[in-house]
């Protein structure tokens, strides 16, 4: 039994206790809309653990987007959708990166301990999924979810709840905040460029990142650098390109130079041409920002309807274009006469499993990847984080925010 009902935030509770309230931010359904004002703190009671759950005492949390389309209730109202499946909350207590320390675990966990500071990783299925205990890729399992997105007790909780395979080592050169701004980030990327083979980063391999100094984006472009490959960045303002050239970029492009965006006009109409023609200098832009006449040989896609169209051009004959979001719409329009001449490939990738997000926690604990931690923000500051990166006002990188940490910089030991 815990001694007090509630723990102020940084007050540390003893190794091991439990608190039956906590402090939260959380979202409900009567206010979806603008995120600074859907995310709001409440105490809500602390989650029961399953048993293959361990609950974390969380330091710092990462701000990522998926949070934004929750708190806007759109593209799906997470709430709802958790209560079709059965699960009795009426609101959503978000948060999918964390840093923080093991405070407890379910009765059939053994392969994490409490006490041990970890990262978590946000790929959540049901253990016992025939398709998971089958040994396939859990990503594709009937029952995967996005932790702290579709499942509740994210990182936005004083003390969050996860499953134990969720649970890496935190890089111990790392501070709090900094080790909870990259892992969904991190494994997301790493999936896209090192998950669909045979398309996959060889060294050598030149690869177009869209949003190069975004959250994604900064991943991207480390990954691809660690391996060997050539990462040649997009940005929309000329501040974030030396920050991806310090990242990897052997040469970035400004979008802004170039108006062809948005949908593919119909082939026969007379704008095909002056799009085309947007199209094919975007393509030798990126010969230029390489050094030479090569095609990139993956497109790291995520903005989606705006750009699709002309990754499906810029992408080398048997390459691949791989998308995880479609931040600026989804009715994506492709020629499908490139498409299917130069036999390219459309590959959608969502997160990452454990495998991955282990192999990207190496290069982080390797010091290959850095989190790209932009801004660290205060607990209260989590709807304003949200807002910032609604309006794409958001400083480049990952941003955090502190939970039980009480000042920027702890944890590094
Ligand atoms: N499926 C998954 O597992 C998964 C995982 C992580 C993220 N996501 C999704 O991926 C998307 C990006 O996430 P993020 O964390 O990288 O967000 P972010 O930090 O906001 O970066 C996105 C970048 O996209 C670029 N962008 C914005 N509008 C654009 C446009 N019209 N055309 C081209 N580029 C544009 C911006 O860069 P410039 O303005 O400099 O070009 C921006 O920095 C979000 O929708 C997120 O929900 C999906």
């Amino acid at each position: 039994m815990s001694k007090k009902e509630l723990y102020s935030l940084g007050e540390m509770p003893p190794l091991g206790e439990v608190p039956p309230k906590m402090h939260a931010f959380t979202v409900r359904q009567d206010r979806f809309g603008e995120p600074s004002k859907s995310w709001q703190r409440e105490v809500i009671n602390t989650p029961e653990l399953g048993a293959k759950d361990v609950l974390v005492y969380v330091m710092a949390t990462g701000i990522n987007y998926n949070n934004v389309w929750a708190g806007l209730g759109y593209p799906i109202d997470v709430i709802a959708d958790r209560q079709k499946k059965g699960e009795p909350e009426d609101f959503h207590a978000g948060g999918s990166d964390a840093s923080g320390i093991v405070w407890a675990v379910g009765s059939e966990v053994n392969d994490v301990k409490i006490g041990e500071e970890v990262v978590v990783h946000s790929g959540w299925w049901e253990p016992e999924d025939p398709w998971v205990l089958s040994g396939k890729d859990p990503m594709l399992a009937p029952s995967v979810r996005i932790w702290g997105y579709q499942t509740n007790y994210g990182s936005y909780c004083q003390f969050a709840r996860a499953q134990s395979h969720q649970i890496k080592k935190k890089p111990k050169h790392l501070s709090w905040e900094e080790a909870g701004c990259y892992m969904l980030c991190a494994s997301t990327a790493y999936r896209q460029l090192m998950g669909w083979s045979p398309n996959i980063v060889e060294p050598g391999d030149a690869v177009l990142v869209w949003g190069a100094a975004g959250g994604l984006g900064a991943m991207a472009l480390q990954i691809v650098s660690a391996l060997g490959g050539k990462p040649i960045a997009v940005i929309s303002s000329e501040d974030k390109r030396q920050f991806c050239l310090d990242k990897g970029a052997v040469g970035v492009i400004n979008r802004n130079d170039f108006t062809h965006w948005g949908p593919m006009p119909n082939t026969t109409s007379p704008d095909y041409k002056a799009w085309m023609s947007g199209v094919r200098a975007f393509g030798k832009a990126i010969w230029e920002a390489l050094g030479e006449r090569k095609n990139p040989k993956i497109v790291f896609e995520h903005p989606g309807e705006a750009t699709l169209p002309t990754s499906g051009f810029v992408c080398d004959t048997g390459g691949m274009i791989v998308i995880c979001a479609g931040t600026t719409g989804y009715n994506i329009t492709l020629d499908l006469r490139y498409h299917w001449m130069m036999q390219k490939r459309l590959q959608g990738s969502h997160l990452a499993n454990d495998e991955q997000s282990e192999a990207v926690n190496e290069l982080v604990l390797a010091g290959k990847v850095d989190p790209c931690l932009s801004e660290t923000y205060s607990f209260d500051e989590i709807g304003h984080a949200h807002q910032l990166m609604h309006e794409n006002k958001h400083p480049y990188g990952n941003m955090a925010c502190l939970v039980n940490a009480t000042e920027k910089g702890q944890g590094k030991s």
